[in-house]
């Protein structure tokens, strides 16, 4: 699949078949994650893997949009360190461009997968901070629900004209 049709035909899946996903994999899904840009190059972030059926199926209990957690392979954790954060708030910009890579490079491999908001949500962050043990200094951003596709979604084509402006509003 190219790059282009991998971002096109992106969708949230929620659905997966229990199937293990190897050492390899996950590690494509890193390298995309960190070969997103960030501001000055400051790579603010880290990610945890969470395979530990005990720990994912605590999530659903701060996180009211993560019941498809139950049945996933795995889930990626990525958070920022904010004492990375050189360019003042940036974080959050870079964590969402890394959250990104791994969503299309999942789709791109035949993977299946939804994010997960955390930040801002106070009590997703505070519950994640708890259950993970994260020190004071790494903020929870994004939880990204992964496993082999047990659903397809059509491409969702939301071209749209009406946002697009050119050289003023
Ligand atoms: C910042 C953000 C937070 C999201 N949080 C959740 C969530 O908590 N639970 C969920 O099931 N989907 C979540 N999603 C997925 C969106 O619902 C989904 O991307 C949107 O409905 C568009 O559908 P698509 O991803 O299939 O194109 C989130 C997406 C983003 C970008």
């Amino acid at each position: 699949m190219d790059a282009l049709q991998a971002i096109l035909s992106r969708r949230s899946i929620r659905n997966y078949d229990k199937k293990p996903i190897s050492d390899d994999l996950v590690k494509s899904l890193l390298k995309a994650a960190m070969s997103a840009p960030s501001a000055g190059n400051e790579q603010p972030w880290h990610f945890i893997i969470i395979d530990d059926r005990s720990i994912v199926s605590k999530i659903a209990s701060f996180h009211n949009h993560a019941e498809m957690l139950k049945n996933a392979s795995l889930a990626i954790l990525v958070c920022g360190d904010i004492n990375l954060d050189k360019h003042n708030g940036m974080w959050i910009q870079d964590c969402s461009a890394a959250t990104e890579n791994i969503l299309i490079a999942i789709n791109a491999q035949g993977l299946g997968a939804v994010w997960l908001g955390i930040y801002p949500r106070k009590e997703r962050v505070n519950g994640l901070t708890n259950l993970l043990k994260l020190p004071e200094n790494i903020i929870p951003f994004s939880l990204i629900s992964i496993g082999y596709p047990a659903e397809k979604k059509p491409e969702s084509d939301r071209y749209n004209e009406s946002r697009i402006h050119y050289n003023e509003w």
